[in-house]
C-alpha cells in the first residue's frame, strides 16, 4: 500500500485515545522487523530515522530512507516515515524528497526564546513542503549518550503554560513533552508524571509525543496513552532485543560466520518486541 502520512496516523490514534508506535530504525533488519511486527499486530506504524542514524551511515540519508520507503510501500499495514531529532538544516531539507511526511526538529537544548524562534522558522518552512512537524519543549534527557537529567534540573519537565505559548507561537503540529522519561534507558524503570501529563493534555490543542519510551514500563506506557500521548517513540528496546538475540545465537554457535544466521534471530526478536509494544499502546480488544 502507498506510504501513509505520520500526521494522519497520529490523528487517527488520538481520536481513538490510543497511540501510534514510532520505532527508530538503524539497519535494514530494523526496517523489516518493524514492518513484520506491525503486520502481526495488524496496526499502522511509523518508521523513524534519526539524525544519529544518518551520522552512522556516513551522513547519507538516502540508502536507508529509500530502503524504508520501498519496504513500507510493500507492507500490508499503513507505514509512515518520520525524520527524528533533526538539528541540521541540510538534513531537514532532504526530508520530503526522501519520502518522509514528518520531521521532529530538536532545539530543546536551547533556551526557551531561541528554541521558539528556531522552531517557528522550521515549522513555517516545513508547512510549505507539506511536512508535519514535531518539536520538543522541556528536555527529555539521555540524548547522545549523556546521563538522564535529574528530575529537578531546569527543563527536565515541560511547563504547561510555557508549552501552550510555544505551540501557539511556533505553529508546530505535535509536541514532545518531558514528563519523566529519558532516552536510551536499558531498564524499564522510568516513572512518569501523570499529573503534569493531564495538565498538558488539557492545555494543548496538538497531539503529545513521548520520547525515551524504552525505559517506561508497560503499565506506565498504557497510562500515558490513556492520558493523552498519541505518538510513542521507541528505539533502545529494539536494540536490546536484537543484540540479545544475536549474543545468544553466537554463544550457541561459536564457529558460525554467516551473518544471515544471527541477523535472522535479531530481526525476529525485534519483530516480536514491536508486536508486543503495539499491543500495549493500541490494544485491539
Ligand atoms: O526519538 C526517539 C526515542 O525517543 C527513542 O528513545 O531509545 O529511549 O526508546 P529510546
Ligand atoms: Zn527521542
Amino acid at each position: 500500500m502507498p506510504l501513509a502520512r505520520t500526521g494522519d496516523l497520529v490523528a487517527e490514534a488520538a481520536a481513538k485515545r490510543t497511540a501510534v508506535a514510532a520505532f527508530n530504525v538503524i539497519t535494514l533488519e530494523h526496517v523489516e522487523a518493524v514492518i513484520a511486527g506491525a503486520e502481526a499486530a495488524t496496526s499502522p506504524v511509523v518508521l523513524q530515522v534519526s539524525e544519529n542514524a544518518v551520522k552512522f551511515r556516513h551522513g547519507r540519508l538516502l540508502p536507508l530512507a529509500r530502503a524504508a520507503a520501498t519496504a513500507a510501500g510493500a507492507a500490508a499495514v499503513p507505514v509512515a516515515l518520520h525524520l527524528d531529532h533533526v538539528k541540521q538544516d541540510a538534513l531537514l531539507r532532504q526530508a520530503a524528497d526522501a519520502g518522509f511526511s514528518s520531521v521532529m526538529y530538536d532545539a530543546a537544548h536551547l533556551p526557551y526564546r531561541q528554541n521558539l524562534a528556531a522552531t517557528r522558522a522550521v515549522a513555517d518552512w516545513a508547512h510549505t513542503q507539506g511536512l508535519w512537524i514535531e518539536a520538543e519543549l522541556g528536555e527529555v534527557g539521555g540524548k547522545g549518550g549523556r546521563p538522564p537529567l535529574d528530575a529537578h534540573a531546569p527543563g527536565a519537565r515541560t511547563h504547561p503554560e510555557e508549552a501552550r505559548r510555544f505551540v501557539a507561537e511556533s505553529g508546530v503540529d505535535a509536541l514532545a513533552v518531558a514528563i519523566g522519561s529519558s532516552h536510551a534507558m536499558t531498564t524499564r524503570t522510568a516513572a512518569l508524571d501523570h499529573h503534569l501529563l493531564g495538565l498538558l493534555d488539557r492545555g494543548l490543542n496538538v497531539p503529545l509525543v513521548l520520547h525515551g519510551s524504552s525505559g517506561v514500563p508497560d503499565d506506565e506506557l498504557a497510562a500515558a496513552v490513556g492520558g493523552g500521548i498519541a505518538k510513542v517513540n521507541i528505539g533502545t528496546a529494539l536494540n536490546i532485543a536484537m543484540t540479545g538475540a544475536i549474543r545468544t545465537h553466537l554463544a550457541d554457535h561459536p564457529d558460525g560466520v554467516d551473518p544471515r544466521a544471527y541477523l535472522t534471530e535479531g530481526r525476529r526478536a525485534m519483530a516480536d518486541a514491536v508486536t508486543r509494544l503495539i499491543g500495549v499502546l493500541a490494544p485491539t480488544v
